[in-house]
Order: structure tokens, then sequence, then C-alpha cells
């Protein structure tokens, strides 16, 4: 009895002095956990449509002979300040910035163009070839106000063109823009504007009347257009507010400030479009919202979400901005998560799924063997195929089956394992056929 008193006091006192030790061991604290604001989980069935999208990007940039970069998700905030300018949205308002271990100031891309261009000067791609075509996906992130079509982290595809200055490499980005629209069956969905903005001549001109007209009406305006008055005259075209676009009813155009080379180029770039049949509108209100741009600027909207599912334009003095020789440049970038958005609205995906093509269902327990080396055979001539791996009961095999849509279910009973041979099931009719336990015997009844 005293022996089991002092075992009992002995027990207590080890957990009364052990209990801080694991009374907060992680597995014993349960709490959930949810995903960032603006950030998606893509899963399954959504994972099949941006794969398919994916591909029709590779598929197209290899095609155009264009080569793929993949640059780092984080780079020094000085690279976005300096290259999409201090005075644009994304920098002032919408960067993840922080400071790393080492007290070093970074940025989780926003945009790909000023990481391109950094890529592009430090590993001296200019001296490899000229023109030179790069493409990329990849995610960036924008601390915005959440919307439809509008996230924190999303995805473009985006390509950047090195070393021409003539309107043909506009041409050629536009083409490879459009061109995804097109296979995804997308063109006609969306608008395609573009404008010029002309060179730093012409827009110093035009930044001289823009102001004049503005500045007796600034009182009347949004506190964005106060600022951007002395700050990035350009962008007051662009205010959506109200009141400010009633002011702006009459306000000087760019378009009629070019200088005779830059209003060559976008005639040039309009005619070409027209002869090649990519319908586009001029909208001589685009000036971007990334402050390295001149002359040629496009996008693209979706007409019936009023979405911007892409934009694009000239950028000549980045690289040299950046800390390169002079060189001309030009690309775009489209946010696929909108084109996926787009996709699904008008159900231009809804039969892009590949069902698997045959499920090994094991009836006999020393049949899955024979089954994983038919089915990993199968799986190395191109089929999608899959086999029982919770040895469960031949229904519940079959009902997994049919959920995954499989076209045939290749049934192996012990009776038939004795004969080498299976059951052949089409999912489809129900109707089921005898079969050797052979590869080639079990594709020809799949026929494919
Ligand atoms: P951007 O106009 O800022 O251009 O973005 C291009 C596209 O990315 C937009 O038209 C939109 O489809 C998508 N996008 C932007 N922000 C979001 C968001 N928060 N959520 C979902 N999608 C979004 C650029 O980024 C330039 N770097 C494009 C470029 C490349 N210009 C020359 N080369």
């Amino acid at each position: 009895m005293v022996k089991s008193l002092l075992k009992l006091i002995n027990i207590s006192i080890f957990i009364a002095y052990f209990k801080p030790l694991w009374y907060n061991f992680p597995g014993d604290v349960t709490m959930k956990i949810t995903k960032q604001k603006g950030t998606r989980d893509i899963i399954l069935e959504d994972a099949k449509i941006w794969q398919y999208v994916e591909n029709e990007v590779r598929k197209i940039c290899r095609e155009y002979n264009i080569g793929e970069i993949r640059t780092p998700i984080f780079e020094a905030t000085e690279l976005f300040a300096r290259g999409v300018g201090d005075e644009t949205d994304i920098v002032n308002k919408e960067m993840y910035t922080f400071l790393d271990k080492g007290g070093r100031s970074v940025t989780l891309r926003p945009e790909l163009t000023a990481g391109v261009v950094r890529a592009y000067i430090e590993n001296g791609l200019s001296t490899q070839m000229s023109p030179l075509k790069l493409w990329y996906i990849g995610n960036m992130y924008r601390y915005e106000k959440m919307q439809k079509g509008r996230y924190r982290e999303f995805t473009q595809f985006g390509m950047e063109l090195f070393g021409s200055n003539s309107y043909l490499a506009d041409i050629e980005t536009i083409c490879v823009s459009y061109e995804l629209f097109r296979r995804l069956g997308l063109a006609d969905k969306i608008e395609l504007t573009i404008n010029s903005i002309g060179c730093s001549e012409c827009r110093a001109k035009y930044i001289t009347a823009l102001k004049e007209y503005v500045k007796p009406r600034l009182e009347n305006m949004c506190d964005n257009c106060k600022r951007r008055y002395e700050k990035n005259p350009m962008r007051i075209i662009d205010c959506k507010e109200e009141k400010c676009k009633k002011e702006l009813e009459n306000v000087p155009m760019i378009t009629d400030y070019l200088c005779e080379e830059c209003k060559s180029d976008f005639e040039n770039v309009c005619n070409t479009l027209n002869e090649i049949g990519i319908p586009y509108v001029v909208d001589k209100k685009i000036v971007r919202g990334l402050d390295y741009y001149n002359k040629t600027v496009y996008e693209y909207t979706a007409k019936d979400l009023g979405l911007a599912a892409g934009g694009g334009g000239r950028y000549d003095k980045l690289v040299e901005v950046l800390g390169g020789n002079a060189t001309p440049a030009v690309g775009f970038g489209l946010g696929l998560d909108r084109i996926i958005l787009l996709l699904k609205e008008y159900h231009l995906c809804d039969n892009i799924s590949e069902n698997i093509d045959v499920y090994f269902a094991i009836i006999d327990k020393k049949a899955y063997s024979n089954g994983i080396n038919l089915v990993n055979d199968l799986r190395r001539k191109g089929y999608i195929a899959d086999i029982d791996i919770c040895r469960r009961s031949f229904k519940s095999q079959l009902k997994y089956a049919d959920k995954l849509g499989a076209k045939y279910v290749c049934i192996i009973g012990e009776d038939e394992l004795s004969h080498n041979k299976c059951i052949m099931r089409n999912m489809k009719d129900g109707s089921q056929v005898e079969c050797s336990l052979d590869t080639d015997e079990i594709v020809k009844c799949i026929g494919k």
C-alpha cells in the first residue's frame, strides 16, 4: 500500500516537473492555419487547366524560337525602385519588401521585366545574341486590394525582346501574345488597345502641354492626381476618378506631340497589324502603370469582364538605367490567372481533362505483382494507368475506378490468374471481354 502510494507520488512529481516540457509539444496544440489573403491553392482539376495553358505557352514559345529565362523570386528592392519607378503604385504601395537576416532590403518581385533586364546585363547576354527573345512564366507579388481576378500572388506569362529598335520587334511581341489568346479560343473575347507614348523628346513637349492644361483644373482633382502632377504627370491621364475624368475631357493627347520617328513607327505598327489581321483599337489614353515604357504600349482587356488580361510595350532606356549598354527592348506580360478565369467563364476548358485509360482492380491478392508489372509497362508506353494500392474490396476498387473516370478496368481474380488472363471491363457500357495478362493484348483491348 505504502509502496504504491510512493509510486503515485513519484509519477505526479515526474509529471509536474516535466509537464512544461511536453505540454506545448506541437502535436498537442491544434490550430487551424489558413492561407494568406490574396493567395490560392491550385488543386487537381484547376491544376490541369494551368498545365493546359502552360503547355500552350511552351508550344508557342518553341514555335516562335523564344528561349526561356528563370530569375529569382526576390531581388534587391533598389531594382524595382529604379526599374519600375519610384512614383508608380507598384513601388509606392504594393511591394512585399523586407530586410533579410543580413540587413539587406529585398522585395518579392512585383513584375518580371526588371529582373530579366538585371539578368540580361549581369550574364552578359547582349554579347551572346542580338536580337534575343526570352520568355518566362512566373509568380509575382503585389499587395493589392482584392477583387475578382486581382490577387496578391499571381502569375504572368511574359516575353522580353532585346536588341531591335524596329517596329517589327513590337509586332513580334504582339503576335506572340495574341497567339496565346487565339489558341485558347479567347481572341474574340479580348480587345487589343495600342498607343504610342513617344520618346523622351516628344514626351517632354507633351508633359509641358499637359501640365499647362491640368494646372488650372488641379484643385478639382483627386489627391493622387495632385501628387502625380509633380512627380509623374502622364499617369494623370489614367485616373479612374469620375471628377478627374470630367476635368480631363479635352486634355491634349500624346499622339499629337509625337516626333516624326515615333509617328512613323506607330503608323508602321498599326499598318502591319492591319496587314496581318490582328484586330486592335488605338486608345490614346493608354499610358501604362510602370515608368519604363516609351513609344509603343499596348493592353489586352477582357471585354465582358472589364479586366486587364495583359500589357506590354517598348522600354528602350531600361537596360541603360540599370547599368547596361543602351539596348532597345520590348515585351509584354499576360495575367495567366485572369486568362484562366476567362477560360472558365466561357467554358473553354471543360473538356481538357484526360481520363485514365485503365485501372487495375485486383481480387486475388497474389496478383498484385502481375498488376504492378503490367501497370508500369503501360505507363512506359504512354498510357495513363493506375492500380489499387489499398487492398480494398473489389466493389470499392470498382467504385474508385468509376470516380477516376477510368475508361477500362482490368480485373484479375484467382481464376483469371491461374489461366494467365484478366477481364477487361469497358466502364462506359459495362461490357467485359477476357484478355491475356499481356501488355500488348491489353493495349489492343483499350484500342488507342
Ligand atoms: P502589368 O500591366 O503590371 O505589366 O501586368 C501585366 C498583367 O498582369 C496585367 O494585365 C494583369 O493581367 C496581370 N496582373 C497584374 N496585377 C495582377 C494582380 N494583382 N492579380 C492578377 N493579375 C494581375 C507588367 O507587369 C509588365 N512587366 C509587362 C511587361 C513585360 N512589359 C514589358 N515587358
